[in-house]
């Protein structure tokens, strides 16, 4: 039995997960850990050096060659790939185009899920993410499973990246890509993107903010008497 409080949030694409997720770590006091940040950044880090995704060699040599680490600054995460701060640069919409192929690979996911468990061990951690019920934390004490109306959740992404200065992607582009990220995260052979048995389902098409932390609160606070 773990000393330690896990809550574990997965589900679809731009559904809220990490607004939903930093709100609880917040409240709780937790630490929280956007484990989508990390493949971002792999994949950030193997676009810039040009390594070829199907040599298994070369992505495993890229691999030792990458530290990531979180740094938190009012429950919003920053990420750092090698001691650079690239939680902006990791969002831009060619980031999110290359992300799913390289989140596939084995040796990556294998990488990254060594890491997200050390982070989990000993700590209060809300983690969001694709596997984090069923691959990382099989054992957390809470789990939610996110999701929402596909053109809710695109219209969304595209506000987002509208008010960060983009002007050049289409609600159509962030459409397409959700589509085919859904796609490329729920049938990949290495941990795709499944309901864990035992997590809540959450859909937040027509819920506000504030409704999604009390449901999750309602359901994490209980736990906290047995800390
Ligand atoms: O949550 P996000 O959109 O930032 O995640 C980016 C990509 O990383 C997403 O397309 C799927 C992948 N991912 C994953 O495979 N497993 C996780 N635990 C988190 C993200």
């Amino acid at each position: 039995m773990r000393k330690n409080l896990v809550v574990a949030i997965d589900g679809y694409s731009s559904c809220g997960k990490s607004t939903l997720a930093k709100a609880l770590a917040k409240k709780l006091g937790f630490i929280y850990i956007d484990s989508g940040a990390m493949y971002r950044a792999v994949t950030l880090y193997f676009l810039r050096n040009q390594i070829d995704i199907n040599n298994i060699e070369a992505v495993k040599q890229a691999l030792e060659k990458i530290e990531l680490n979180f740094h938190s600054r009012d429950y919003q995460s920053h990420i750092l790939l090698n001691g650079e701060e690239v939680s902006e640069e990791i969002r831009l919409m060619y980031v999110s185009e290359a992300v799913s192929p390289v989140s596939a690979i084995k040796a990556v996911r294998h990488d990254m899920v060594k890491q997200q468990q050390r982070m989990g061990k000993s700590k209060n951690i809300v983690m969001d993410g694709r596997d984090i019920g069923t691959a990382v934390f099989p054992d957390a004490q809470v789990k939610f499973f996110m999701t929402a109306d596909p053109k809710v959740r695109a219209e969304r992404r595209f506000k987002e990246l509208q008010s960060k200065g983009d002007t050049q992607t289409t609600l159509e582009d962030v459409f397409e890509n959700l589509a085919h990220r859904d796609y490329a995260d729920t049938t990949r052979a290495e941990s795709p993107l499944t309901r864990a048995e035992d997590a809540i389902v959450l859909d937040n098409t027509n819920l506000t903010e504030e409704e999604q932390l009390k449901f999750a609160l309602d359901r994490v606070e209980p736990l906290l008497k047995n800390l």
